[in-house]
């Protein structure tokens, strides 16, 4: 068959054997949103617990729809969940890389796991595969990606590298997964970039093709720029508060340019997530790599992490001493409807409100659990008005659309000193202050 004939072959194809390495958040959206376009999907993953777990259809995070996805999909036969990499390479077109890659200590990402498992693909390629990484990773990996499994392959060196990178939002995944913005696929072959259009064809979203250092970098620069754009936000908020103008509005009017667009203009006490605040980290790093100094977003970071030592210090402006005095903490998790906790600004502020010998309570309604576990010498309640009994402030920190039916009559009268600090600029200031409450939000 000629070069072209296979080409336009792919460019038919609809559905493919797919491989995704890595059971985590990213590779079991993809997983199940592959298997629900009708591809033939095994997820591999080196926690045989998981594994396990999954293969009973148990989800082990909290994702909308996921595991309603995955039992649908393992029932149609279209995803299966394995252990051996091996059988996942040999039985696969297209692998996609979704292994971890946490921030060293240094905010570098650690690319062991990612280098780990290129060798044991390289170990078992046997055929022609298109290996795609779909982890965020650092401008460049592409490249020793490919080096690698050139160096470790023993029977094949027919291979492409691709990258695909994700704009999944936690809490919306699957809608972000089927229904994107736009998909960006980084290749260096014809070959790789029919069989990426192919099997992203049936989403009928934008594609935009790059070069795998440019779908590379364009994850990273995404999320820094949306955490760029917060931290913006959060620095007009401290003008707001001294100039006495108020930052929602500002937002408003801001955003109402279309080149700006109102999302992203939240102040508040700032981004948390697995994300943001690792994605930040890692971009720094990787301009310095590259002889850049990328003071701003050095300076979105600083702006970020002192949102929540403001925050603490507008309460403690206010109650002057926080010793022994009660603090009412809602929401720990890093936004609603997750109970992801991960670099959420909720933690920080809880330790430095422990740190001030405040008493702490703390209500969430799905990330209590994860929380106990990091957080010492705090008492957990079962409902807001429990956590609000005694308190001398409620501190507002996860905007909770539960935590927008409150009855504030009978709060006010439950709490020893009638004051609302909010973090997230979501409860009414007017309709409070005429209750009686002292109100502080953030830059209004
Ligand atoms: C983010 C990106 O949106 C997604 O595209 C990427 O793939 C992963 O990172 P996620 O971490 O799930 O997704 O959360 P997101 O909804 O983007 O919010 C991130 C943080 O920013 C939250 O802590 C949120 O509270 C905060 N935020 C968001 C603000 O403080 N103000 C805003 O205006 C918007």
């Amino acid at each position: 068959m000629s070069q072209n004939s296979k080409l336009s072959n792919y460019k038919k194809q609809r559905y493919f054997n797919i491989c995704v390495i890595g059971a985590g958040y990213v590779g079991l959206v993809a997983a199940a949103c592959f298997a629900k376009l009708g591809n033939r999907v095994i997820c591999v993953d080196n926690d045989k617990k998981k594994i396990e777990q999954l293969k009973k259809v148990k989800v082990p995070n909290f994702e909308p729809g996921l595991e309603k996805l995955v039992k649908e999909a393992v029932r149609k036969k279209k995803l299966s969940f394995i252990h051996s990499i091996a059988k996942g390479v040999k039985d696969s077109q297209i692998i996609f890389i979704a292994v971890g890659t946490p921030p060293k200590e240094s905010g570098e990402a650690d690319l062991t796991a990612l280098e780990h498992v290129a060798r044991k693909i390289a170990e078992h390629l046997d055929s022609y595969k298109l290996i795609v990484e779909k982890s965020t990773v650092p401008v460049q990996t592409g490249l020793r990606l490919k080096e690698s499994i050139r160096r470790y392959a023993k029977r094949c060196r027919e291979f492409d590298i691709a990258s695909n990178p994700e704009f999944l939002r936690e809490g919306r995944a699957i809608d972000d997964f089927l229904k994107p913005d736009r998909v960006v696929i980084g290749v260096e072959s014809d070959k790789a970039e029919k069989i990426l259009q192919a099997l992203y064809k049936p989403l009928g979203a934008p594609v935009l093709v790059t070069d795998i250092n440019t779908a590379e970098l364009i994850k990273h620069a995404s999320n820094s720029f949306l955490a760029t754009k917060i931290s913006f936000i959060n620095a007009i908020s401290l003008i707001c508060e001294r100039a006495k103008a108020d930052v929602s509005k500002v937002a408003e009017g801001v955003g109402m340019d279309k080149r700006i667009g109102r999302e992203f203009l939240k102040a508040g006490i700032g981004y948390g997530g697995s994300c943001f605040p690792k994605d930040v980290l890692a971009f720094i790093q990787i301009a310095k790599k590259v002889g850049v100094d990328f003071k701003l977003l050095e300076e979105a970071k600083n702006i970020n992490l002192y949102q929540r030592r403001h925050f603490v210090e507008k309460i403690k402006e206010e109650l002057w001493i926080l010793k022994n005095k009660t603090i009412a903490v809602l929401g720990v998790s890093f936004k609603p409807d997750t109970d992801d906790i991960r670099q959420a600004p909720a933690l920080d502020i809880i330790k430095m409100l422990k740190k001030e010998n405040a008493n702490v309570k703390v209500y969430d309604p799905e990330a209590a659990s994860k929380a106990k576990k990091v957080l010492g010498g705090v008492s957990f309640c079962n409902n807001v008005y429990d956590a609000l009994y005694k308190a001398d402030c409620l501190a507002l920190c996860t905007e909770w659309s539960q935590f927008s039916n409150l009855d504030f009559r009978k709060i006010k009268k439950l709490m020893r000193y009638p004051f609302v600090a909010d973090g997230r600029n979501f409860f009414d200031r007017e309709k409070l202050q005429r209750l009686g409450f002292r109100y502080l939000g953030i830059g209004r």
